[in-house]
């Protein structure tokens, strides 16, 4: 009898009770007329009636403390459910923080690119997505039979004979020619944008990217304008330290034209496996505006001298945010999306 009041002692006040169905757990255990403590009470009459005092206050002493314990927990739980609004929503507890978005890691490097250009007198131009053939190709002065043109490389939306081609722009080159008709020089303007193009689809390519292209058109403006000028936009964008190279290169709205690249800021130049072990990267081409060009816009080539440069956006946020497949950036997988947010 003494060891059965002592082990039910010890399992109640061994009990933790944390929630309403515990509490009532505990009450149905020890209080109520079926429990376990009113059953030692019932066995108090096959005792000797000279131990029975003794055995009475062990067992009352027992029910007291189950009554206490089972009062303090039900104020305790009374007190904390009362922190609870009518709602049930517990307005003390810590708020749980929500993903509101942020900007896509090609934005934020765009941004950049944009800041930088900004303060050096550019403005920003666009134009659409859906372009004509002649704004794409013909006015920056492509061939007829120019490979760009090819259904390989360029999606094209509607194609009929005798008139002008739908296609969505390979570059934003279009835009420029869309300033150059509508604005007088002096003109400088950054066109930055999505492009599209009928590539293979890789790791390192899509059918879909984002360039910055940019135009300088006044009197006098010189090839030492261009290389200052990205000069300039380099060690701002890629770091103080970077190297430049000139690369002469072809393309047809340019002449001469030139490709540059900037020394691997990953490896210092040294030679890694991103830049190939060759210490650069390319990172855009340029060259001065073709005087077919200008002609084609309404701007006399013998009064006005320009350049221009275009880069690609994509492959310097993978670089920058050491993102390896390009896919990721098109995909708006919030998983992803999230590790961005400033
Ligand atoms: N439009 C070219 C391209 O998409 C880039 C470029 C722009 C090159 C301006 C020279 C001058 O590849």
């Amino acid at each position: 009898m003494k060891e059965s009041v002592e082990a039910i002692r010890q399992e109640v006040n061994a009990v933790t009770i944390k929630s309403a169905g515990e509490l009532e757990a505990f009450r149905l255990r020890f209080l109520v007329r079926k429990g376990c403590v009113a059953s030692l009470f019932d066995k108090l009459r096959e005792i000797d009636p000279a131990e029975r005092p003794e055995y009475g206050k062990l067992l009352n002493d027992l029910r007291k403390a189950a009554e206490r314990k089972y009062e303090e927990a039900r104020k305790e739980l009374e007190a904390s459910s009362s922190r609870k609004t009518r709602h049930g929503i517990d307005l003390t507890l810590p708020g749980r923080r929500r993903f509101l978005g942020s900007e896509h890691p090609v934005q934020q490097v765009l941004g950049d690119m944009k800041r930088i250009f900004s303060a050096m007198g550019f403005t920003i131009a666009t134009g659409p997505e859906l372009e004509s053939g002649s704004n794409n190709f013909d006015m920056l002065n492509f061939p007829p039979d120019h490979p760009a043109r090819d259904m390989q490389d360029t999606f094209f939306i509607r194609r009929r004979d005798g008139e002008d081609d739908i296609l969505l722009r390979t570059h934003t080159s279009p835009v420029q020619i869309r300033v150059m008709l509508e604005e007088k020089p002096p003109i400088r303007v950054i066109c930055p944008g999505k492009v599209y193009r009928n590539e293979a689809i890789s790791a390192r390519s899509y059918c879909v990217f984002h360039q910055l292209e940019g135009l300088y058109i006044d009197r006098k403006v010189s090839f030492a304008d261009l290389k200052a000028t990205i000069f300039s936009f380099t060690k701002q964008m890629f770091g103080s330290d970077v190297q430049l190279r000139f690369r002469p290169s072809f393309f047809p709205f340019t002449e001469p034209s030139a490709e540059v690249d900037v020394s691997c800021y990953l490896c210092g130049g040294k030679g890694c496996r991103v830049c190939k072990q060759s210490g650069w990267l390319e990172i855009m081409g340029c060259g001065m505006v073709h005087p077919n060009v200008m002609r084609n816009c309404g701007i006399d080539p013998d009064d006005y001298s320009g350049f221009a440069f275009g880069m690609g956006v994509d492959r310097t946020t993978l670089l920058r945010y050491r993102i390896d497949d390009i896919r990721l950036l098109f995909e708006n997988d919030i998983r992803m999306l999230e590790q961005f947010s400033q």
